[in-house]
């Protein structure tokens, strides 16, 4: 059912429950907010996004809208700001978004929440791509009426785990990333602890902060107050140039944003696609890139002399290989040749390869892949699978997902997010494999095996299909 309401004098239809802030969102019109996010259950609690707010009063003889003389509805206003992040909307509300009051709220709002911040927007890795800078920019006091000496301090470098830091004094408590930790990444490690000026975010798991997707939070904290701590002090937002990309450590194809600083990755942030990642990335997917500048990595070709390996240049190991391979060729013919290429290569680099396979050499034997994927990929996957095409985010009540054999928090971990998500919002869930998996909490049937019998149990469930669903 649809709703119609008015915002700022514009007239506005959105599907029932939608929240008042989404609604505003339709039509342009923003409402500033911190704790707010559009993936996560609203709470309410840091107040940015106060409206005004009315209902047409309704005659109770009539049950019909009373009327002005103009013919304008009778609005009875509420008598407080209401958050717009937990309002849903109704029939025939009122909003007012842009007014002296709002104003004054947004400012006061504000004020509150740097009564005890640092201030220290210089020096903070956030700068030039944080809300509470933009929105103190736009809605805030231009100086503050607090004495810098009397301020709360506390620590500024807490480490939260091995890849996370947090600076307790910028925090604003909003709690997006303790709600993103226990409603989305299924990992409650992060609670507040302390009351009152004392709050802070703490985790209460052994090794600390133990989540696949710890890096998520740093992205949603609306303020400096969580960064990581590979991207912490080396550049500003504006020095990066962002390159789009694919991750490439596991199946799942989240879409990343390589950010670039003289020629060398700086960092990798998720980039928005809902039909895979949404807005997230794993821990792997965003820290992994290290590997790229070790000094443990292979740099220059190395050619099997005997029992040792010696390095060649480039131009001496390929021609080596081409030597080798057309003495192959000569002696046992073509069908002797075979190349599988690895099975995290782009496509170019794979269509190359099949090229020169084919092609060149005039070998049919080439693949990409080996193992159990292999034979499930093109046939099975393509057709009923997680495949070319698939909408993750349209997975839900009217589904079935069997995941066999596969712990995906631990090897598919953004698909673990989306099966769980879809399990949450009602499909139906097997969980089929040789050990009890995360993915256990979410599932509607656990089916548990030894390990070498999966297609046993396959066949017994094509079975079942087949001849007992009839
Ligand atoms: S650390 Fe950031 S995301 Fe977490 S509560 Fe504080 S401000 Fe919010
Ligand atoms: S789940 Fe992680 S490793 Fe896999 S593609 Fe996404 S970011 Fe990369
Ligand atoms: S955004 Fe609405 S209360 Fe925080």
């Amino acid at each position: 059912m649809d709703v119609t309401l008015t915002i700022d004098g514009h007239k506005v239809t959105v599907p029932a429950g939608t929240l008042l802030v989404e609604a505003a969102r339709r039509i342009g019109i923003e409402i500033p907010v911190f704790c707010y996010h559009t993936k996560m259950a609203p709470v309410g609690m840091c107040r940015m996004c106060l409206v005004t707010v009315g209902m047409p009063v309704i005659n109770p003889e009539t049950g019909r809208p009373e009327v002005t003389e103009a013919g304008q509805p009778v609005i009875r206003w509420q008598p407080k700001p209401v958050t717009a992040c937990t309002e849903p909307v109704r029939e025939g509300m009122v909003v007012i978004t842009d007014s002296a009051q709002v104003a004054a709220d947004r400012k006061g709002i504000l004020e509150f929440l740097l009564t005890s911040h640092p201030l220290d927007c210089p020096i903070c890795d956030k700068g030039g791509e944080c809300p509470l800078q933009d929105l103190t920019y736009r809605h805030g006091p231009g100086i503050s009426r607090f004495d810098f000496a009397s301020k709360h301090h506390a620590a500024k470098a807490y480490p939260l785990g091995d890849l996370i830091v947090l600076d307790q004094e910028r925090c604003i408590l909003c709690a997006r990333c303790t709600r993103f930790q226990s409603e989305l990444a299924d990992d409650p490690v992060l609670g507040i602890e302390n009351r009152g000026r004392d709050a802070m975010i703490v985790s209460y798991s052994d090794p600390v902060f133990d989540s696949h997707y710890s890096g998520n939070t740093t992205d949603i904290c609306p303020v400096g107050a969580l960064t990581t701590r590979d991207f912490r002090f080396r550049a500003r937002p504006w020095e990066l140039t962002p390159v789009a990309g694919v991750c490439n450590h596991c199946g799942v194809g989240c879409n990343i944003v390589l950010d670039t600083r003289r020629g060398h990755i700086a960092r990798i942030m998720p980039r928005e696609n809902e039909q895979v990642n949404e807005v997230w990335i794993c821990d792997k997917g965003r820290f992994a890139h290290h590997f790229h500048a070790s000094p443990q990595r292979l740099r220059v070709p190395l050619v099997r002399q005997g029992d040792r390996l010696v390095e060649r240049s480039w131009d001496e190991a390929l021609q080596h290989v081409a030597t080798r391979l057309q003495e192959i060729r000569a002696r046992y013919g073509a069908q002797a040749i075979g190349g599988i290429a690895g099975a995290h290569l782009p496509n170019e680099d794979l269509y190359l390869f099949q090229k020169l396979l084919r092609q060149v050499l005039g070998s049919p034997n080439v693949d990409y892949r080996v193992g159990l994927s292999a034979a499930l990929e093109d046939d099975t996957a393509s057709e009923v699978g997680v495949a070319c095409g698939t909408d993750l985010g349209r997975v839900g009540r009217d589904t079935a997902i069997l995941v066999l054999g596969s712990d995906l928090d631990e090897e598919a971990p953004i698909l673990y997010l989306r099966v769980a998500g879809a399990a949450r919002r009602g499909a139906t869930l097997l969980n089929a494999g040789g050990r009890a998996t995360k993915l256990d909490r979410h599932a509607t049937h656990v089916l548990r095996y030894r390990y070498g019998s999966a297609v046993h149990l396959v066949l017994g469930l094509l079975n079942v299909v087949l001849h007992e669903t009839k």
